[in-house]
């Protein structure tokens, strides 16, 4: 028996790879289907089901190319509806994989179609529990993005607590759970750093699978404090019921080497976005007038998703050398599949034709400038924010840039934690038409060494660094 969990942290997911006697499975594989295929070739193994533990809001699957592929099962859960062939697995099921066996387990609540599986090892004994979005460590799945005005988010949350107080409290305590999603995720609240555990770990652990947890209060704290969904939520749940552009068309597409003078040509006729996905300090450093900025280094894929709000837009790569493959591929996982190009050496060739590039207006957190209490912006999360940030600050959560009030006539002083988010709020402030703004270099860890007041909520003097004031002074 050879369990696999390929973890990607861009989008806190996790995609499992079971084998056994020759014959695999893959749990909710991504969109990208080489490294599968590598896999499955390195392994001698044939590929015999596609598992999708339910219809995601957070990234799109690979599952119709990878079934082309290899010629494996679709399987999904019961009332799954979709637009290519695939098997509507019942609650109960057994599936053979080699010396192994999967169970089907339905398990309604976070959607309606969610399912868990169950893996029998080769005495038949309960070996582990794939739980997808059903149970998370730490957490359960949000039961609100199924919801419609037949079936309301408390609906499902109490399909939820049925599923997991019928269906999974029972298993054996030692079987471990491996969830599809860990900390990072905006599918929980309260996700754990680890990436499994055992289910008598969850139920010590776990809030909401506390056996002594009644309906009533596991609705109410499931509920409490969901943040709406990303704008791609929904879209991507569509695009996962549907047939859609085949990777390697999007691949080879994408990696197509533009030059200055063609991305001009064709930006002149259509709306191309030029994105900057190279690291925030060569941005800062200089980059071509109009680009955005959303770099490799950070949660590129669900960035772009909250951020770029068509799904369809033609993008044109400005990426670090030989990652053009790794950024067509990233932005593929959450549906935009319209990359045209890419821009090799883009900044060399700007400066050869004798234009300027711009660059971003920068402050360190020690200039006296930042004590003339000045307009902070703070892009961070509202909860890193609640619990510090500088005086005088403004909270508007990376995710909401788009939506704000801030006046094109104002100087802001923008920061984030370390001034990865910072470069990608001004460099869409700057398409918005608001160009007064200074990042603050190396955000909010550097605030908090300077002279900048700092409020802390755990702190009854609200100007915590009054003492370095005075010391200025
Ligand atoms: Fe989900």
């Amino acid at each position: 028996m050879n369990i696999k969990q390929l973890y990607t942290p861009c989008l806190s997911e996790a995609t499992y790879y079971i084998s056994s006697n020759g014959e695999a499975a893959i749990i909710d594989p991504l969109r990208e289907t080489k490294p599968y295929i590598n896999l499955l070739q390195s392994d001698n193994t044939n590929l015999k089901y596609i598992f999708l533990t339910h219809f995601h809001a957070d990234f799109v699957s690979g599952h119709v190319d990878l079934a082309k592929e290899t010629g494996a099962k679709i399987i999904y859960g019961p009332t799954a509806m979709a637009n290519f062939d695939f098997q509507q697995g019942v609650d109960g099921e057994v599936f053979k994989l080699g010396k192994l066996e999967i169970k089907l387990i339905h398990t309604p609540g976070h959607t309606l179609e969610s399912i868990c599986l169950l893996l029998f090892d080769e005495s038949m004994k309960e070996h582990c529990l794939f739980s997808g979005d059903t149970v998370f460590i730490g957490d359960v799945g949000r039961p609100d993005l199924a919801a419609t005005d037949e079936l309301t988010k408390e609906d499902l949350a109490k399909l939820l607590y049925r599923s997991i107080h019928t269906k999974i409290l029972p298993l054996p305590d030692n079987i471990i759970v491996y969830p599809n999603h860990g900390k990072g995720s905006v599918c929980g609240k309260h996700m754990s750093e680890k990436t499994f555990d055992t289910l008598l770990g969850q139920k010590q652990t776990n809030y909401a699978l506390n056996p002594k947890l009644t309906e009533e209060d596991f609705v109410e704290r499931v509920l409490e404090g969901l943040l709406a969904p990303p704008q791609y939520f929904p879209k991507n749940v569509q695009m996962n019921k549907q047939i859609n552009k085949n990777i390697n068309e999007i691949i080879s597409k994408g990696l197509t080497p533009l030059t200055i003078t063609q991305f001009l040509r064709f930006s002149s006729c259509e709306n191309i976005l030029l994105l900057d996905v190279r690291s925030a300090k060569e941005f800062a450093d200089g980059h071509i007038p109009g680009s955005i900025f959303i770099g490799l280094e950070g949660p590129f894929a669900p960035l772009v998703g909250a951020l770029i709000p068509d799904l369809n837009q033609k993008i044109v790569l400005v990426s670090p050398k030989a990652r053009e493959l790794e950024a067509i591929t990233r932005l593929s996982r959450v549906g935009y599949d319209n990359v045209i190009g890419y821009i090799e050496d883009a900044s060399k060739y700007w400066e050869n034709k004798g234009w300027k590039l711009e660059k971003l207006n920068t402050i360190k957190a020690t200039s006296k400038i930042l004590l003339q209490n000045p307009y902070f912006i703070d892009v961070r999360e509202k909860t890193k924010y609640e619990v510090s940030h500088a005086k005088h600050s403004e909270n508007i959560p990376i995710k909401f840039i788009r939506n704000n009030n801030l006046n094109p006539n104002i100087r802001y002083y923008v920061y984030c934690n370390k001034g990865y988010l910072s470069t990608i709020a001004i460099s869409i402030f700057k398409k918005l038409g608001i160009n007064n703004l200074v990042n603050v270099t190396g955000g909010f860890e550097e605030i908090k060494k300077s002279f900048v007041p700092v409020y802390k909520k755990d702190c009854s003097c609200t100007q915590c660094n009054c003492k370095k004031l005075a010391e200025l002074n």
